[in-house]
């Protein structure tokens, strides 16, 4: 008998619902969220009032793309956290009553081991990482390296002590005039500037850990600085400021991820996370030798609803359920 999970996704600003048939994706449905573009952020209380509004139409198209009956389903997985508390609420609440409506067991999933564990979706054609692999989760929201040891053996080895590495691109796009989320076109811009056109300091961290804020600042200081002398500078230099602003923040990661590398003795490197679609990113980091390289297909990147019911597919097969008593958390540590 096939196994069908319904995976929830709502932790940040993206209402998301996907099936899985036996860890593969039959549909992935997800709803971005406009409304925070103008403030340059999200702003949680406006995302997750747009959850609401969002979550039974996404719920009902991914089962209906499925095309699927919702009573063939096995389990509901849903992210517990991290996230923002009141956006992981709608989502929790609406599979814990989707879940006893259906008399099928609920799965609780950390959105964090969700974005490594995509790599395991059953797609034609995606070659899966072995284990050990050192993951490395870039998003808006987390900037972490962990030893993948097993599905759900993860250590942290190292994260941003500041900023989140996509937190980095979107406030450098903000400050060059940008709108949010800034990571997509300080990217495509990039193409058409000379990324070693300006300098900026790289933080000195110790170990694996990260931050992000000097340089944040940085950028901003010398932007103030150019301006005074030229008050069209960012107008003329945009797409090198872009390219040489990307370039930085790679190099910091890939610096990193080559240390966690001698640490570990682990050269399988697998990423997650929206920043993972960076063009440049990917392009250095394949060009790197000595690293094994396992990129998420561009869909699975940003966050989705087919990661979470990944994750739901392989708790089900543990048997390993949650309890409607467990409540979200918006820090959740694996
Ligand atoms: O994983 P995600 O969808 O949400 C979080 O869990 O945070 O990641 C969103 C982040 C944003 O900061 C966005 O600017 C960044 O991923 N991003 C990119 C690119 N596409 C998305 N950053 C750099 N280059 C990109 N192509
Ligand atoms: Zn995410």
């Amino acid at each position: 008998m096939p196994i069908y999970i319904l995976g929830i996704e709502s932790s940040c600003d993206e209402t998301s619902a996907s099936v899985l048939r036996d860890g593969k994706v039959l549909s992935n449905i997800i709803a971005n969220q406009d409304v925070h573009e103008k403030f340059g952020g999200v702003v949680p209380e406006l995302a997750s009032r747009a959850h609401q509004q969002n979550i039974i139409p996404v719920v009902t198209k991914a089962i209906s793309d499925a095309n699927i009956n919702k009573n063939e389903l096995n389990a509901v997985a849903y992210t517990r956290g991290p996230g923002l508390m009141g956006s992981l609420l709608v989502g929790a609440s609406f599979s814990k009553s989707l879940s006893l409506g259906l008399k099928i067991p609920l799965i609780e999933v950390n959105h964090m081991q969700a974005h490594l564990l995509t790599h395991f979706i059953d797609d034609v054609g995606q070659k899966k990482p072995d284990f050990p692999f050192v993951g490395v989760t870039i998003s808006g929201g987390h900037t972490q390296i962990v030893l993948v040891k097993n599905y759900f053996d993860m250590n942290i080895i190292g994260e941003t002590l500041d900023d989140a590495i996509g937190e980095t691109f979107d406030k450098c796009g903000k400050m060059i005039g940008l709108k949010y989320p800034a990571g997509p076109e300080i990217d495509k811009r990039s193409q058409n500037g000379n990324p070693d056109k300006f300098k900026f300091v790289k933080p000195s961290v110790e170990g694996l850990n990260f931050s992000f804020s000097g340089l944040k600042t940085a950028f901003m200081r010398f932007l103030e600085k150019e301006k005074l002398s030229n008050p069209s500078f960012i107008k003329h230099e945009l797409d090198n400021l872009c390219a040489s602003i990307q370039k930085t923040i790679t190099e910091i990661l890939i610096d990193k991820v080559k240390k966690a590398i001698d640490q570990t003795s682990v050269n399988r490197i697998v990423f997650g996370g929206g920043v993972s679609c960076n063009s440049y990113i990917r392009k250095r980091f394949s060009s790197e030798k000595n690293m094994i390289i396992f990129f998420p297909n561009f869909e699975y990147t940003t966050d989705n609803a087919a990661m979470i019911a990944m994750v739901g597919y392989l708790k089900y097969l543990k048997k390993d359920f949650s309890s409607f008593e467990k409540g979200v958390k918006s820090r959740f540590r694996f």
